[in-house]
């Protein structure tokens, strides 16, 4: 097949041998382009269907990378990013403003909860976070408690890739091979109560382990010294080790913690602001008011890059008078035209009551998922919103997990590509123990879900046999 896009038409051929000479992929085996059959190539998006370079249909069950919120082939999105680049394609944010960026800041000032007021942007996730530590540490520094400059997040919890960001990014994987990294990063429990004996937990009820979890960053505060201690890092719903929601009462817990200690909380709403859990932000879907919350990702949809920190008026107040400025940023942090699609992004939302749909299908989505596990592979289902994971176990009594040769062979050897070939785009994941990862658009229902459902049926039966 050949590939038509604005620019030129190749032939598969030609742009697998363009990509093994030269495009360098994130996260990735390269050896899959030198050694192996090539890369999978998405050429277009409809909806929440993508299509490959061989002309091939898909599901896309994980919204590219938790981003493709309102779905792809969005027209009205694509004509507001060109409308705007026409008026004004580039401008900084750097002592100068333009509008596009400053309805925007208007529009998620008041969607946030709270006084979180003040927002600045960056291109991406990691940006947003790294901008986080640095507030959270120089806000500290302005208040009269400099020596607070330490941050606590969770067990395989994902926040990026900065060096800043790799401080508080819990995965020793993805870290070892840069250190030393940024110092001050602490690492407490997190929520995956399927697991919560591994992590120490003596048993109980769902939200006594809550309780327990919250604990733990309390003893880490006294541990490492309150006056030493910045600022808490916590996704609504933990990501990597696949979807851990918090137990009732956890945020609650942590908020009181935090106020104690004079701790920050950070919401990292990366994956899970507007719209995963079927509102704005992860922390109205739990009830609780962070001092700061992380987005990027969805804001956009993905029609042009975008992240931020929304920051409450506390933090905003010493930095508001006088000549105290936060020496920060970045060149397309508030892109023109991010933000003038991020606006038609969040117009599309409401029209189409995009969070409505997911508060409704999300239980549908959850007992569909379930159905699967009567298969012997399935561990656990967990999940919220259009956001799920799926535990693979080898022996479901002990939930005895898989050693490294298994995993190698089970999930990128087998599943990974068998879920792709078998029509459903979605993330087989073992940076903890192994899942496979559901975040689609959120305009799909349940026919959608039963789709999913009998994809990864096959898949993971198969999956078994071959154990
Ligand atoms: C919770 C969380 N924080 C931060 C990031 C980093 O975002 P980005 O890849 O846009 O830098 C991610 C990326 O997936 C994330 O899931």
């Amino acid at each position: 097949m050949s590939i038509s896009t604005e620019r030129t038409t190749r032939t598969d051929a030609e742009l697998q041998e363009m990509a093994r000479d030269h495009l360098w992929m994130h996260f990735s085996r390269q050896s899959v382009m030198t050694e192996g059959p090539g890369v999978p190539i998405i050429v277009k998006g409809d909806g929440h269907r993508i299509w490959d370079s061989n002309g091939k249909e898909y599901i896309d069950g994980l919204s590219g990378l938790f981003v493709v919120n309102a779905g792809h082939g969005r027209r009205r999105l694509a004509e507001a990013g060109a409308r705007q680049a026409e008026q004004l394609a580039f401008f900084p944010i750097w002592s100068y403003a333009h509008p596009a960026a400053i309805e925007l800041a208007d529009r998620i000032a008041h969607l946030a909860p709270g006084d979180l007021n003040h927002v600045f942007f960056s291109t991406g996730g990691g940006e947003a976070v790294e901008t986080a530590f640095k507030l959270a540490k120089q806000y500290w520094k302005l208040a009269g408690q400099p020596t607070k400059h330490k941050v606590i997040s969770r067990y395989i919890a994902y926040h990026g890739t900065p060096q800043g960001a790799l401080a508080i990014t819990g995965l020793p994987g993805m870290k070892s091979m840069f250190e030393p990294v940024t110092p001050g990063g602490f690492r407490v429990p997190n929520t995956n109560y399927y697991r919560a004996g591994e992590m120490g937990f003596t048993g109980g009820t769902e939200e006594e382990f809550g309780v327990w979890a919250a604990d733990r960053i309390e003893e880490m505060i006294n541990f490492e010294g309150p006056e030493t201690v910045a600022a808490i890092f916590l996704e609504p719903v933990q990501n990597s080790g696949g979807c851990f929601p918090p137990p009732a009462g956890y945020f609650q817990r942590v908020r009181e913690i935090c106020d104690r200690y004079d701790v920050l909380l950070v919401s990292d709403e990366v994956i899970c602001a507007f719209g995963r859990l079927g509102h704005y932000f992860g922390a109205d879907a739990y009830g609780y008011q962070p001092d700061m919350i992380t987005f990027a990702k969805a804001v956009t949809s993905g029609y042009s890059p975008l992240g931020g920190t929304i920051v409450s008026d506390r933090i905003y107040e010493p930095f508001s008078h006088g000549h105290v400025s936060f020496p920060h940023g970045y060149t397309f942090g508030g892109h023109p035209v991010s933000s003038a699609v991020a606006m038609e992004n969040l117009d599309i939302f409401e029209e189409e009551g995009l969070l409505a749909n997911v508060r409704e299908n999300s239980p549908v989505f959850r007992s569909t998922l379930e159905k699967l596990t009567d298969l012997p592979i399935v561990g656990d289902v967990r999940g919220d919103g259009y956001f799920f994971g799926i535990e693979l176990v080898k022996d479901k009594a002990t939930k005895a997990t898989f050693d490294d040769d298994e995993s190698e062979r089970l999930l990128r050897g087998f599943l990974s590509k068998a879920l792709f070939d078998a029509g459903l785009y979605c993330r087989a994941d073992d940076r903890g123990d192994p899942v496979i990862q559901l975040a689609p658009p959120l305009t799909i229902g349940p026919a959608e879900f039963d789709e999913i459902e009998q994809i990864l049926r096959g898949v993971l039966t198969e999956a078994w046999s071959r154990l």
